[in-house]
């Protein structure tokens, strides 16, 4: 029941925002947990957590806080280090103002996504409690074949991020008809085993055939793993052919 709340809640979040007027760095989504009349039990200055857990992450990509207040920082393993020091850099300004005095905090860019809670230890739980959702409207030429194939490029996608070594993330390309390619990736946090790593990303998976069957590009992004396929290339390292990997100019429309 919580997760379907949760899920409405930050659909209705995505749709008041006036579509393709998100910034191309901007904030995906964010997420605050309801205020509570708990007494706070630890006192701490989450500023200061936010900072030193940012810190270590920036070095490798991803860190964690494992006492109160829980933080978990992480940027999509393909990112290079200045891209993700300004990515989570913005996510802890955005989480503070954004979740002002709420005991728990999440917000998703392309690049990183950063978490907190102030009470409940979240780290290595895998967590498909509620999701968002992003479709390109358009739908793919050849379409059965299209949806096909991408299933089988996520299929190889998860079976690399769930490779030890692989730090969460997959990528794979195919070459799909002359010219056109579809490129896709997986990403979990690095606190989640190799096991619920697969199990989110196959939950992330299967959501692209319930929800954007035939579309040309598609993502989920979950609390503990983002899957995601599009018709240009959007990781890194840049495929040589691509143009404009950071546009987001196409309209990505949440779906219910
Ligand atoms: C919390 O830490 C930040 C950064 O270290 C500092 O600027 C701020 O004044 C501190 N807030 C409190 C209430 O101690
Ligand atoms: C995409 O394909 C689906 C299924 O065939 C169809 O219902 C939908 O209208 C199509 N959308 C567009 C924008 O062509
Ligand atoms: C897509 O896959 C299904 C099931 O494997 C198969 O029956 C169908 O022929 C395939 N369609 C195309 C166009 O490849
Ligand atoms: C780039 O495109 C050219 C011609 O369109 C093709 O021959 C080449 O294999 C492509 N390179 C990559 C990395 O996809």
């Amino acid at each position: 029941m919580a997760s379907t709340v949760l899920h409405h809640l930050l659909v209705l979040t995505l749709v008041l925002l006036p579509l393709g007027a998100r910034s191309s760095d901007g904030p995906l989504g964010h997420y605050c947990g309801p205020a509570s009349d708990k007494v706070q039990k630890t006192q701490f200055n989450l500023t200061q957590v936010l900072d030193d857990t940012i810190n270590r992450a920036t070095v490798s990509g991803f860190a964690v806080n494992l006492d109160e207040p829980y933080i978990l920082a992480q940027c999509r393993g393909d990112v290079g280090s200045s891209e993700c020091t300004k990515c989570l850099a913005d996510a802890e300004r955005e989480i503070l103002y954004l979740c002002q005095n709420k005991p728990e905090g999440r917000i998703w860019y392309d690049y990183c996504f950063l978490r907190y809670d102030d009470n409940t230890n979240f780290i290595g739980q895998m967590d498909t409690s509620f999701f968002l959702l992003f479709a390109n409207e358009e739908n793919a030429t050849n379409p059965e074949e299209f949806a096909n194939q991408t299933s089988k490029l996520m299929d190889i996608v998860m079976t690399e991020a769930g490779l030890p070594g692989s730090a969460g993330l997959g990528r794979a390309k195919f070459d799909f008809m002359p010219h056109i390619f579809i490129y896709g990736l997986g990403q979990c946090t690095e606190d989640l085993d190799t096991m619920p790593c697969s199990q989110c990303l196959k939950t992330a998976a299967s959501l692209f055939s319930d929800n954007c069957k035939f579309r040309k590009g598609c993502q989920v992004l979950y609390s503990t793993c983002m899957a995601r396929y599009e018709v240009y290339p959007f990781f890194f390292p840049l495929d040589s052919n691509g143009t404009d990997v950071l546009d987001h100019s196409d309209v990505k429309v949440p779906l219910p």
